[in-house]
Protein backbone atom coordinates (compact mmCIF):
# COMPACT_ATOMS: atom_id res chain seq x y z
CA UNK A 1 0.00 0.00 0.00
CA UNK A 2 1.36 3.25 -0.83
CA UNK A 3 1.49 6.35 1.38
CA UNK A 4 2.59 10.05 0.18
CA UNK A 5 4.68 12.95 2.40
CA UNK A 6 4.35 15.96 0.43
CA UNK A 7 7.28 18.28 2.34
CA UNK A 8 9.45 16.12 3.78
CA UNK A 9 11.69 18.00 6.56
CA UNK A 10 11.67 17.92 10.08
CA UNK A 11 8.37 16.50 10.08
CA UNK A 12 7.84 14.78 6.89
CA UNK A 13 10.76 13.31 6.82
CA UNK A 14 10.30 11.65 10.37
CA UNK A 15 7.31 10.53 9.60
CA UNK A 16 8.05 8.69 6.31
CA UNK A 17 10.78 6.54 7.80
CA UNK A 18 8.52 5.19 10.02
CA UNK A 19 5.55 4.49 7.32
CA UNK A 20 8.65 2.66 5.40
CA UNK A 21 10.09 0.45 9.12
CA UNK A 22 6.49 -0.35 8.72
CA UNK A 23 6.42 -2.11 5.51
CA UNK A 24 4.47 0.55 3.55
CA UNK A 25 5.54 2.07 0.19
CA UNK A 26 6.13 5.08 0.55
CA UNK A 27 6.72 7.97 -2.00
CA UNK A 28 8.32 12.05 -0.66
CA UNK A 29 7.74 14.88 -2.84
CA UNK A 30 9.68 17.83 -2.12
CA UNK A 31 10.53 21.15 -4.23
CA UNK A 32 14.43 20.23 -3.29
CA UNK A 33 17.02 17.74 -5.38
CA UNK A 34 16.01 14.23 -4.47
CA UNK A 35 19.42 13.55 -3.80
CA UNK A 36 19.22 16.36 -0.83
CA UNK A 37 15.88 14.68 0.55
CA UNK A 38 17.71 11.37 0.56
CA UNK A 39 20.38 12.32 2.39
CA UNK A 40 18.27 14.04 4.70
CA UNK A 41 16.47 10.22 5.18
CA UNK A 42 19.69 8.58 5.63
CA UNK A 43 20.55 10.67 8.74
CA UNK A 44 17.08 10.14 10.11
CA UNK A 45 17.51 6.08 9.77
CA UNK A 46 21.05 6.58 11.49
CA UNK A 47 19.45 7.82 14.25
CA UNK A 48 17.34 5.39 14.47
CA UNK A 49 19.56 2.74 14.33
CA UNK A 50 21.84 4.39 16.73
CA UNK A 51 19.19 4.70 19.33
CA UNK A 52 18.14 1.10 18.87
CA UNK A 53 14.51 1.72 17.08
CA UNK A 54 15.37 -0.07 14.59
CA UNK A 55 18.33 -2.58 12.91
CA UNK A 56 20.46 -1.79 9.98
CA UNK A 57 19.11 -4.34 7.94
CA UNK A 58 15.18 -3.06 8.82
CA UNK A 59 16.66 0.50 7.78
CA UNK A 60 18.17 -0.66 4.58
CA UNK A 61 15.06 -2.54 4.02
CA UNK A 62 12.72 0.32 4.68
CA UNK A 63 14.72 2.57 2.29
CA UNK A 64 14.21 0.42 -0.14
CA UNK A 65 10.55 0.99 -0.19
CA UNK A 66 10.57 4.75 -0.79
CA UNK A 67 11.38 6.42 -4.13
CA UNK A 68 12.05 10.56 -3.92
CA UNK A 69 10.48 12.72 -6.72
CA UNK A 70 9.89 16.49 -7.82
CA UNK A 71 6.74 15.22 -9.53
CA UNK A 72 3.65 15.83 -7.49
CA UNK A 73 1.38 13.33 -10.25
CA UNK A 74 4.68 10.83 -9.56
CA UNK A 75 4.33 11.20 -5.99
CA UNK A 76 0.03 10.92 -4.81
CA UNK A 77 -0.52 8.71 -7.92
CA UNK A 78 -2.03 5.32 -6.32
CA UNK A 79 -1.27 6.58 -2.46
CA UNK A 80 -4.26 5.84 -0.24
CA UNK A 81 -3.19 8.46 2.41
CA UNK A 82 -1.40 11.54 1.82
CA UNK A 83 0.31 13.38 4.37
CA UNK A 84 0.90 17.02 3.87
CA UNK A 85 4.03 18.60 5.89
CA UNK A 86 4.71 21.58 3.63
CA UNK A 87 5.74 25.36 5.84
CA UNK A 88 2.93 26.48 7.76
CA UNK A 89 0.98 28.96 4.96
CA UNK A 90 -2.80 28.90 4.26
CA UNK A 91 -2.64 29.15 0.79
CA UNK A 92 0.52 26.92 0.19
CA UNK A 93 -1.48 24.13 1.98
CA UNK A 94 -4.76 24.83 0.16
CA UNK A 95 -3.38 25.16 -3.36
CA UNK A 96 -1.40 21.69 -2.10
CA UNK A 97 -4.56 20.02 -1.93
CA UNK A 98 -6.11 21.47 -4.84
CA UNK A 99 -3.10 19.90 -7.00
CA UNK A 100 -3.47 16.53 -5.25
CA UNK A 101 -7.40 16.60 -5.42
CA UNK A 102 -6.86 16.93 -8.95
CA UNK A 103 -4.94 14.06 -9.28
CA UNK A 104 -6.36 11.43 -6.97
CA UNK A 105 -9.88 13.06 -7.36
CA UNK A 106 -11.88 11.53 -3.60
CA UNK A 107 -9.65 8.35 -3.38
CA UNK A 108 -7.04 9.47 -0.72
CA UNK A 109 -7.36 10.79 2.36
CA UNK A 110 -5.01 13.85 3.37
CA UNK A 111 -3.61 14.52 6.33
CA UNK A 112 -2.18 17.93 7.34
CA UNK A 113 0.77 18.43 9.75
CA UNK A 114 -0.15 22.03 10.82
CA UNK A 115 -0.21 23.19 13.93
CA UNK A 116 -1.86 26.07 13.88
CA UNK A 117 -4.66 25.96 11.26
CA UNK A 118 -8.33 24.23 11.37
CA UNK A 119 -8.97 21.83 9.00
CA UNK A 120 -12.28 23.65 8.51
CA UNK A 121 -9.85 26.23 7.24
CA UNK A 122 -7.49 23.95 5.31
CA UNK A 123 -10.49 22.57 3.52
CA UNK A 124 -12.18 25.52 2.35
CA UNK A 125 -12.72 25.59 -1.00
CA UNK A 126 -11.05 22.19 -1.65
CA UNK A 127 -12.11 19.91 -4.35
CA UNK A 128 -13.03 17.09 -1.66
CA UNK A 129 -13.01 18.96 1.80
CA UNK A 130 -14.73 15.84 3.56
CA UNK A 131 -11.04 13.95 2.65
CA UNK A 132 -9.06 16.99 4.38
CA UNK A 133 -8.08 16.26 8.15
CA UNK A 134 -5.25 17.08 10.30
CA UNK A 135 -2.79 14.53 11.53
CA UNK A 136 -1.26 16.91 13.91
CA UNK A 137 2.58 15.06 14.87
CA UNK A 138 5.25 16.37 17.82
CA UNK A 139 8.37 16.67 17.36
CA UNK A 140 10.51 14.41 16.81
CA UNK A 141 8.44 12.59 14.56
CA UNK A 142 10.40 9.66 13.94
CA UNK A 143 10.06 8.87 17.58
CA UNK A 144 7.10 10.54 19.42
CA UNK A 145 4.09 8.24 18.35
CA UNK A 146 1.60 10.95 18.91
CA UNK A 147 -0.77 12.08 16.21
CA UNK A 148 -4.02 14.77 16.76
CA UNK A 149 -6.39 13.53 14.22
CA UNK A 150 -8.98 16.42 13.63
CA UNK A 151 -11.46 16.96 11.20
CA UNK A 152 -15.00 17.87 12.42
CA UNK A 153 -15.92 18.25 8.59
CA UNK A 154 -14.72 15.28 7.30
CA UNK A 155 -16.40 11.69 7.09
CA UNK A 156 -16.41 9.73 9.84
CA UNK A 157 -14.74 7.05 7.89
CA UNK A 158 -12.18 9.07 6.70
CA UNK A 159 -11.14 9.32 10.53
CA UNK A 160 -11.55 5.68 11.06
CA UNK A 161 -9.12 5.16 8.38
CA UNK A 162 -6.76 8.06 9.11
CA UNK A 163 -6.31 6.38 12.15
CA UNK A 164 -6.27 3.03 11.10
CA UNK A 165 -3.24 3.46 9.42
CA UNK A 166 -1.68 5.72 11.88
CA UNK A 167 -1.55 2.74 14.37
CA UNK A 168 -0.24 0.81 11.14
CA UNK A 169 2.43 2.78 11.16
CA UNK A 170 3.25 2.51 15.26
CA UNK A 171 1.77 5.99 16.05
CA UNK A 172 -0.97 6.80 18.57
CA UNK A 173 -3.28 8.68 17.80
CA UNK A 174 -5.52 10.33 19.46
CA UNK A 175 -9.25 12.92 17.97
CA UNK A 176 -9.79 15.53 18.81
CA UNK A 177 -13.43 16.01 18.53
CA UNK A 178 -13.58 20.25 18.19
CA UNK A 179 -11.80 22.74 16.52
CA UNK A 180 -9.73 24.22 19.32
CA UNK A 181 -6.35 26.21 19.24
CA UNK A 182 -3.66 23.78 20.26
CA UNK A 183 -5.87 20.93 19.43
CA UNK A 184 -4.63 19.04 22.61
CA UNK A 185 -1.20 18.63 23.80
CA UNK A 186 -0.14 21.85 22.36
CA UNK A 187 -2.83 23.72 25.22
CA UNK A 188 -1.04 22.09 27.62
CA UNK A 189 2.51 22.74 26.83
CA UNK A 190 1.65 26.38 26.41
CA UNK A 191 0.45 26.34 30.03
CA UNK A 192 3.22 24.76 31.36
CA UNK A 193 5.57 26.73 29.89
CA UNK A 194 3.65 30.44 30.80
CA UNK A 195 3.70 28.54 34.30
CA UNK A 196 7.00 27.63 34.18
CA UNK A 197 8.04 31.38 32.84
CA UNK A 198 6.37 32.79 35.84
CA UNK A 199 7.96 30.67 38.49
CA UNK A 200 11.08 32.07 37.23
CA UNK A 201 10.26 35.68 36.63
CA UNK A 202 8.93 35.66 40.55
CA UNK A 203 11.65 34.34 41.66
CA UNK A 204 10.15 31.08 42.82
CA UNK A 205 13.11 29.37 41.85
CA UNK A 206 15.76 29.10 38.56
CA UNK A 207 15.42 27.91 35.13
CA UNK A 208 17.45 24.33 36.25
CA UNK A 209 15.01 23.99 38.84
CA UNK A 210 11.66 24.33 37.52
CA UNK A 211 12.76 21.78 34.43
CA UNK A 212 13.69 19.32 37.26
CA UNK A 213 10.68 19.78 38.81
CA UNK A 214 9.21 18.14 35.68
CA UNK A 215 12.13 15.96 34.79
CA UNK A 216 12.17 14.01 38.28
CA UNK A 217 8.43 14.20 39.51
CA UNK A 218 5.41 14.69 38.09
CA UNK A 219 6.94 14.47 34.20
CA UNK A 220 8.05 11.16 35.24
CA UNK A 221 4.18 9.96 36.40
CA UNK A 222 2.84 11.87 33.41
CA UNK A 223 5.07 9.72 31.03
CA UNK A 224 3.32 6.79 31.66
CA UNK A 225 0.02 7.95 32.90
CA UNK A 226 -0.95 10.70 31.58
CA UNK A 227 -2.60 13.71 33.64
CA UNK A 228 -6.17 12.35 34.69
CA UNK A 229 -5.00 8.97 35.46
CA UNK A 230 -2.19 9.83 37.63
CA UNK A 231 -4.42 12.18 39.47
CA UNK A 232 -6.97 8.99 39.87
CA UNK A 233 -4.24 7.02 41.09
CA UNK A 234 -3.23 9.56 43.72
CA UNK A 235 -6.45 8.98 45.93
CA UNK A 236 -8.29 5.64 46.71
CA UNK A 237 -11.31 5.41 44.64
CA UNK A 238 -10.23 7.70 42.32
CA UNK A 239 -11.83 10.82 41.03
CA UNK A 240 -15.43 9.37 42.65
CA UNK A 241 -13.60 10.01 46.05
CA UNK A 242 -11.67 13.24 45.38
CA UNK A 243 -13.90 15.77 46.58
CA UNK A 244 -14.65 13.69 49.67
CA UNK A 245 -10.66 13.42 50.04
CA UNK A 246 -10.39 17.19 50.00
CA UNK A 247 -13.43 18.27 51.69
CA UNK A 248 -15.17 19.91 48.39
CA UNK A 249 -18.96 20.08 48.94
CA UNK A 250 -20.03 21.74 45.97
CA UNK A 251 -22.72 19.11 43.82
CA UNK A 252 -20.90 20.74 40.45
CA UNK A 253 -17.39 19.64 41.27
CA UNK A 254 -18.43 16.10 42.60
CA UNK A 255 -20.39 15.54 39.07
CA UNK A 256 -17.54 16.76 37.28
CA UNK A 257 -15.08 14.30 38.85
CA UNK A 258 -17.91 11.76 38.44
CA UNK A 259 -17.87 12.37 34.64
CA UNK A 260 -13.72 11.90 34.87
CA UNK A 261 -14.15 9.17 37.37
CA UNK A 262 -16.12 7.35 33.75
CA UNK A 263 -13.72 8.09 31.28
CA UNK A 264 -11.10 6.57 33.64
CA UNK A 265 -12.74 4.05 34.46
CA UNK A 266 -12.83 3.40 30.30
CA UNK A 267 -9.11 4.43 29.79
CA UNK A 268 -8.73 1.65 32.66
CA UNK A 269 -10.70 -0.48 30.27
CA UNK A 270 -9.09 -0.06 27.24
CA UNK A 271 -5.28 -0.23 28.25
CA UNK A 272 -2.99 -3.17 26.50
CA UNK A 273 -2.87 -6.18 29.31
CA UNK A 274 0.82 -5.73 30.08
CA UNK A 275 0.53 -2.12 30.82
CA UNK A 276 -2.24 -2.94 33.93
CA UNK A 277 -5.71 -3.09 33.86
CA UNK A 278 -6.49 -2.39 37.24
CA UNK A 279 -5.31 0.35 39.74
CA UNK A 280 -3.23 -2.38 41.24
CA UNK A 281 -1.57 -3.53 38.08
CA UNK A 282 -1.26 -0.02 36.96
CA UNK A 283 0.51 0.89 39.64
CA UNK A 284 3.03 -2.05 39.32
CA UNK A 285 3.57 -1.46 36.01
CA UNK A 286 3.87 2.55 36.79
CA UNK A 287 6.44 2.29 39.70
CA UNK A 288 8.67 -0.52 37.47
CA UNK A 289 8.55 1.86 34.06
CA UNK A 290 9.74 5.10 36.40
CA UNK A 291 13.14 2.56 37.79
CA UNK A 292 13.40 1.46 34.22
CA UNK A 293 13.97 5.55 32.99
CA UNK A 294 15.48 6.20 36.56
CA UNK A 295 18.32 3.88 35.79
CA UNK A 296 19.06 5.27 32.16
CA UNK A 297 19.30 8.56 34.25
CA UNK A 298 22.11 6.54 36.66
CA UNK A 299 19.78 7.29 39.86
CA UNK A 300 19.09 3.61 40.86
N1 LIG B 1 8.68 21.47 13.44
C1 LIG B 1 7.82 21.08 14.37
O1 LIG B 1 8.15 20.95 15.55
C2 LIG B 1 6.40 20.75 13.98
C3 LIG B 1 5.62 19.96 14.86
C4 LIG B 1 4.34 19.60 14.47
C5 LIG B 1 3.82 20.05 13.27
N2 LIG B 1 4.58 20.84 12.45
C6 LIG B 1 3.99 21.26 11.16
O2 LIG B 1 4.52 20.45 10.13
C7 LIG B 1 4.56 21.19 8.90
C8 LIG B 1 5.97 21.15 8.34
O3 LIG B 1 6.86 21.69 9.28
P1 LIG B 1 8.40 21.30 9.32
O4 LIG B 1 8.89 21.74 10.67
O5 LIG B 1 8.62 19.90 8.89
O6 LIG B 1 8.97 22.31 8.22
P2 LIG B 1 10.33 22.18 7.39
O7 LIG B 1 10.65 23.55 6.96
O8 LIG B 1 11.35 21.40 8.15
O9 LIG B 1 9.91 21.30 6.12
C9 LIG B 1 9.07 21.78 5.12
C10 LIG B 1 9.45 21.06 3.83
O10 LIG B 1 8.49 21.39 2.84
C11 LIG B 1 9.19 21.63 1.63
N3 LIG B 1 8.34 22.48 0.79
C12 LIG B 1 8.21 23.83 0.78
N4 LIG B 1 7.28 24.20 -0.14
C13 LIG B 1 6.80 23.05 -0.70
C14 LIG B 1 5.83 22.77 -1.70
N5 LIG B 1 5.16 23.73 -2.28
N6 LIG B 1 5.62 21.47 -2.03
C15 LIG B 1 6.30 20.47 -1.43
N7 LIG B 1 7.24 20.68 -0.46
C16 LIG B 1 7.47 21.95 -0.12
C17 LIG B 1 10.49 22.28 2.03
O11 LIG B 1 11.47 22.16 1.01
C18 LIG B 1 10.82 21.47 3.29
O12 LIG B 1 11.56 20.31 2.98
C19 LIG B 1 4.07 22.60 9.25
O13 LIG B 1 2.72 22.71 8.95
C20 LIG B 1 4.30 22.68 10.76
O14 LIG B 1 3.42 23.57 11.40
C21 LIG B 1 5.86 21.17 12.76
Amino acid sequence: MKLSFVGTGMIGGGLAVNAALHGYDVSLYDLLDPEKVKTNIRGIFNIMVESGACTEQEAEKAMSLMTFTQNIKEAVEGAVFIQECVPERLELKQETYRKIQEIVGDNAIIASSTSTIFPSKLSDGALFPNKIIVGHPFNPSYVLPLIEVCGPQADMSTIDEAVKIYKSMGKEPVICKKEVNGFIANILSLMVKDMSMKAVLDGVCSVEDIDKAIMYGPGLRMAITGQLLTMSLGVPGGFREMSAKYGHTDPEIIRQECEIADGVDAEIENREEFMGRTVEDIIKFRDKTIVDILKLYRKF
